[in-house]
């Protein structure tokens, strides 16, 4: 099942690529002898929602012969994935589509492609500053704060509560947090109380070690929030060797249908937002770009929340 995406337009600008000419082959139709070759800098293929997007970027591209995408991994390092958006400007592709690892090492490559008059679309986890044509991607401080809410309303406004970070060094970790804590609105609620916080940088077993110290350390435990479901699968792994899984609630964020919402239809997850990749929009923008078309700057995509009644029957949009 497709969930319903809506792109909100927030503002139009000219593509940088063919408004100030993007080199040597700016402007040449794309066809099947002659395609657009797009750069796709993919910062790991190490989780299982990256190899969904970039199947989503090859399989939206597909359909199209006049376009031709390079797939590279970064594998987790940033300073690779700086170099793979160099090579991509040195080779003179047409478009480079990049979901990058962390903000700050890769605002710089971004922008210098940029200036240098490639069009660079942004998907997912943000850089800094606006020196790219276009970002695409959800709203992870609405996703956060529906989590929160849906988390308060779970203890009916009591209980503790773990959190378990993503990567503090990339947007979505940041907004995921800023979200949880004003939907969880622990200040008009002084039942609840966040009693542990750990950095797993989006990854199963930190997330494990993570939960394992606060079992140790709490001996009441109400709900976990894992800014992604290998998070709150790690959790629960934690949990159930302290056989201590059914005294909470576990809640994560990707909702991939052969991961998260498998979580939630086996019982091991009680909620899971989803966080769609964006690989067919990246391919739909791209296209629109090549031909000169006006792109928005900023495409957000939707999300849908998956519980234990609603999973069998494809979810349901969350509250705002
Ligand atoms: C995969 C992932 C997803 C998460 C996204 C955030 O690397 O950790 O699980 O939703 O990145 O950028």
């Amino acid at each position: 099942m497709i969930p319903r995406r809506t792109a909100v337009v927030l503002f139009l600008v000219l593509v940088p690529g063919l408004a100030c000419g993007s080199g040597e082959r700016a402007g040449h139709a794309g066809t099947a002898e002659d395609p657009w070759v797009i750069g796709m800098s993919q910062c790991n293929l190490g989780e299982p929602w990256r190899v969904q997007m970039d199947a989503d970027v090859r399989a939206a591209a597909a359909g199209h012969p006049n376009l031709r995408v390079i797939f590279k991994d970064a594998q987790n390092n940033s300073l690779t994935q700086r170099a793979q958006v160099e090579e991509f400007v040195e080779q003179g592709v047409d478009l480079i589509v990049i979901s990058p690892k962390e903000a700050a090492p890769l605002t710089n490559p971004v922008a210098e492609a940029y200036r240098r008059g490639i069009p660079v679309i942004v998907l997912d986890r943000a850089v800094q500053g606006d020196q790219y044509t276009t970002f695409i991607g959800a709203d992870n401080v609405r996703i956060g704060r529906a989590a929160g809410a849906w988390i308060r309303e779970a203890l009916k406004g009591k209980g503790r509560i773990v959190e378990l970070k993503g990567l503090m060094t990339s947007t979505p970790g940041q907004d995921r947090n800023r979200g949880f804590l004003e939907g969880l609105n622990v200040e008009g609620n002084p039942g609840l109380e966040i009693v542990f916080t750990g950095e797993m940088q989006w990854l199963e077993p930190n997330a494990r070690r993570e939960m394992e110290s606060a079992l140790a350390t709490h001996a009441a435990i109400d709900a976990v929030y894992a800014h992604n479901d290998p998070g709150a699968h790690g959790a629960w792994l934690a949990a159930r060797a302290a056989g201590r899984e059914g005294d909470m609630l576990f809640v994560g964020i990707d909702a991939l249908p052969q991961e998260g919402r498998q979580y939630v239809a086996q019982g091991i997850l009680d909620a899971t937002f989803l966080y769609p990749t964006g690989g067919a929009e990246a391919i739909e923008t791209a296209l629109a770009i090549l031909r000169g078309e006006q792109v928005p700057r900023q495409i957000v995509l939707d999300t849908r929340l998956f519980t234990r009644e609603n999973v069998a029957s494809g979810g349901e949009a969350p509250p705002d």
